[in-house]
């Protein structure tokens, strides 16, 4: 008896040791990534891979659910030196999730992170103060794929991993009016600071791609940002109500705007009164057939002030740096300055709207006019061009200070006759070919507009060397 028993314990126990062997097993880490990335915030001093928190890439299983579970878990170290989660190699189909402070989001370089197509795995979220109501539905807004608010000290980034919006259904529901919510943008960061985005490729957004908006202190670098030309709304960057921020080395193709800079909309707008300022954007590819390089409203009632974009290549696109704006929107755009771009094959190499439509009520306040001031290009050279300049200013609103020097325009086989078309507007010219508008005077001596010499505060940080190893 007692033999038997303590064989069928000793059975019992290897039983065990078995189960608890091939457990272990099945859950053993068969990988390991050196995970390596400069970093704007803090190093992280823990990490996580989502097939931790039940993901499957399979790209047909719903990690909605993982992602929520391993963010959940890793916010627990926001104040303990922080953490990074791994999306490692496969398909991520995943709904809308929310990111939390000191974190960063890695994807590896073969992680394709597919946005849902199902709407209920999106939450609808407030419509923005700044706006009204949802952008182009009344029933307010779809939370964005990857959303934060109120956060600090957050990384999104890879080795050049994609985000894949399957935006394809969105543009369809939204084209044929059966959407009641805002299409949810890819990646929205609210009310935060110290954000970074990078090394990502972004395809196919349902709306817009990448939104900060009420936050400060961004760094959006490395990017590549493609959808298809003829897309609605798939702005590239939209940086809205937002301060000391710097975009560069991104390749932008898009249905919309590759750069619209934002800062809400007439009235209420006016009454959140969040600028954007302090905002650089350098070395821009952008391809957009029907819309601008970068888009200076037309939501512009917070205000834009300090923008300085130098280094911009566009390649059969609408226009350059557009302004748009309209009566109703009140807000200023002002000391705006571009320097030093090349476009080929684009409408119009300078365009300002001052009759732009559009209102989130049809009561908008006719006596809110914008400031469009001190406006500056200086080294611009366009083949291919349509239009030189279409300048309309608002009458008994006049866009005023507006400079450009040093523009090389070649024009089209079969060019407009009007090439420089400006009502409303008031400024001068040096050295520019074919000649401005007379309300633009071309000066005897030869000057350049100006381009601010200082840096911004965004420029002194540095970026640390980050690494994390990451079993997956
Ligand atoms: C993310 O946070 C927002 C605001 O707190 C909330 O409305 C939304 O439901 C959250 N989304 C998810 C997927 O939990
Ligand atoms: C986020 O910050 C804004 C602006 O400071 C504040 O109004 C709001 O209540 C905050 N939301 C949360 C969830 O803390
Ligand atoms: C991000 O892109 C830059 C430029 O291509 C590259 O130097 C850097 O190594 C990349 N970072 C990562 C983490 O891949
Ligand atoms: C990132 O991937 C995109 C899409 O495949 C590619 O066009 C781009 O050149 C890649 N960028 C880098 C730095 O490898
Ligand atoms: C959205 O619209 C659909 C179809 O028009 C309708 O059935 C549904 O009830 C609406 N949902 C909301 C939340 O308004
Ligand atoms: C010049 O622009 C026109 C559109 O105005 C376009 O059809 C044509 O292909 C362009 N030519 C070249 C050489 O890019
Ligand atoms: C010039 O611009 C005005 C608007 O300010 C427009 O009405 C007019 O048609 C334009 N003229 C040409 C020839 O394009």
């Amino acid at each position: 008896m007692e033999i038997r028993a303590g064989v069928t314990v000793i059975l019992g126990l290897l039983c065990l040791l078995k189960m608890v062997e091939s457990r272990s097993i099945s859950a053993a880490y068969t990988n390991t990534v050196d995970v390596e990335y400069t970093g704007m915030g803090t190093c992280r001093k823990h990490s996580a891979a989502l097939t931790e928190f039940g993901g499957v890439g399979d790209g047909k299983t719903s990690n909605t659910k993982a992602f929520k579970a391993a963010i959940d878990h890793l916010s627990q170290y926001a104040s303990d030196g922080g953490a990074l989660l791994l999306v490692p190699p496969g398909k991520w189909l995943t709904g809308s999730f929310n990111l939390t402070s000191h974190f960063t989001l890695f994807l590896h370089k073969d992680a394709v992170v597919l946005a849902s197509q199902d709407e209920s795995e999106w939450p609808h979220v407030e419509v923005l103060p700044s706006y009204g109501r949802g952008r182009d539905a009344p029933g307010g807004r779809f939370s964005s794929l990857i959303f934060g608010t109120n956060l600090t000290d957050v990384v999104i980034t890879g080795n050049n991993g994609t985000i894949d919006g399957q935006g394809s259904t969105w543009w369809d529901k939204f084209r044929q009016d059966k959407l009641n919510a805002t299409r949810p943008y890819m990646i929205e960061i609210m009310y935060s600071n110290q954000i970074q985005i990078s090394n990502l490729t972004l395809i196919n957004s349902p709306s817009w791609f990448v939104h900060p908006v009420y936050s400060s202190d961004i760094i959006i670098q490395w990017l590549t940002i493609l959808a298809p030309i003829d897309s609605p709304n798939t702005d590239g960057i939209d940086p809205d109500s937002c301060s000391n921020t710097l975009i560069e080395d991104c390749f932008i193709v898009s249905g919309d705007d590759c750069i619209a800079v934002k800062s809400g909309w007439d009235g209420y707008g006016i009454r959140f009164g969040m600028p954007t300022k302090q905002l650089a954007i350098r070395r821009l590819n952008c391809i957009s057939p029907d819309s601008a390089t970068i888009a200076l409203g037309s939501e512009m009632s917070g205000g834009i002030q300090d923008v300085r974009a130098e280094d911009i290549n566009a390649l059969n696109t609408q226009s350059g740096v557009r302004i748009k704006t309209a009566v109703g929107r009140g807000g200023y755009v002002k000391d705006i300055f571009a320097r030093n771009m090349e476009f080929k094959t684009m409408k119009y190499v300078f365009w300002m709207t001052g009759s732009y439509g559009s209102h989130p009520d049809p009561q908008f306040d006719p006596k809110a006019l914008p400031l469009i001031q001190n406006i500056n290009y200086q080294d611009v050279k366009a083949e291919n061009v349509t239009y030189s300049a279409r300048l309309d200013g608002i009458e008994g609103d006049t866009f005023k200070g507006i400079c450009i020097s040093n523009a090389d325009i070649t024009l089209t086989e079969k060019p407009k006759e009007l090439q420089w078309n400006c009502t409303n507007v008031e400024g001068v010219t040096s050295n520019v070919n074919p000649k401005a508008c007379d309300l633009l005077p071309e000066k005897e001596e030869k000057f350049d507009c100006p381009f601010p010499e200082d840096k911004l505060p965004i420029d002194d940080v540095q970026l640390k060397t980050c690494s994390s190893i990451v079993q997956y």
